[in-house]
């Protein structure tokens, strides 16, 4: 698959099979993960792998919708405030860092056939207490991970010339 043909097939899945992810994909989805850019290389986050099965009622706390229980695997990205790149001004980086970690993963699994769906509407405190985070660690992305049981649609995005602008805004 080329990268244009994977930046087309990734999209939100919101359905899924309920078979399990194999662990060598899992892997591979972790290790894209790993090999994501970060500011300054800080690598400031930490991913929690979390099994669905038999944890469907304290999984459905921390998202409300019901298609977050279909697939096998929930990935809670998280962020460490203190490791993170700072700007002069003050700009923390965090947040960039972790949007590419969760990107690299999703298409990674987009490439090996699974779904995912970034999932940024969660119950902060509930996933804080579910994880047991410590204080400095902020949850920043949960990400479904699973075997498709849908199909992407068409994207609906901006026509180009409403997002790019030459030389000066
Ligand atoms: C930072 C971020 C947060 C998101 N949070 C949610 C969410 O909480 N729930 C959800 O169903 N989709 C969520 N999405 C998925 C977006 O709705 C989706 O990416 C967008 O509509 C484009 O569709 P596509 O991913 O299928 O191309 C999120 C996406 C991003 C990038």
């Amino acid at each position: 698959m080329t990268f244009k043909e994977l930046i087309h097939q990734r999209y939100s899945c919101r359905a899924y099979r309920p078979e399990p992810v194999e662990e060598d994909k899992l892997m591979q989805v972790l290790e894209a993960a790993r090999l994501a850019p970060t500011a300054a290389n800080r690598q400031p986050f930490q991913i929690i792998v979390i099994h669905i099965r038999g944890k469907e009622q304290d999984i459905q706390k921390l998202y409300h919708r019901d298609w977050v229980l279909q697939p096998p695997i929930l990935l809670c990205i998280c962020g460490i405030e203190a490791l993170a790149w700072v700007r002069r001004d003050g700009k923390s980086y965090l947040d960039a860092d972790a949007a590419i970690v969760v990107d690299h993963m999703t298409l990674e699994a987009a490439e090996l056939g699974l779904g995912t769906c970034w999932i940024a509407a969660f119950d902060q405190t509930a996933v804080r207490d579910f994880l047991h985070l410590p204080d400095g660690v902020e949850p920043l992305f949960l990400l479904t991970l699973g075997y498709p049981n849908d199909q992407a649609g068409p994207k609906a995005r901006k026509p180009l010339e409403q997002i790019v602008r030459y030389e000066h805004w």
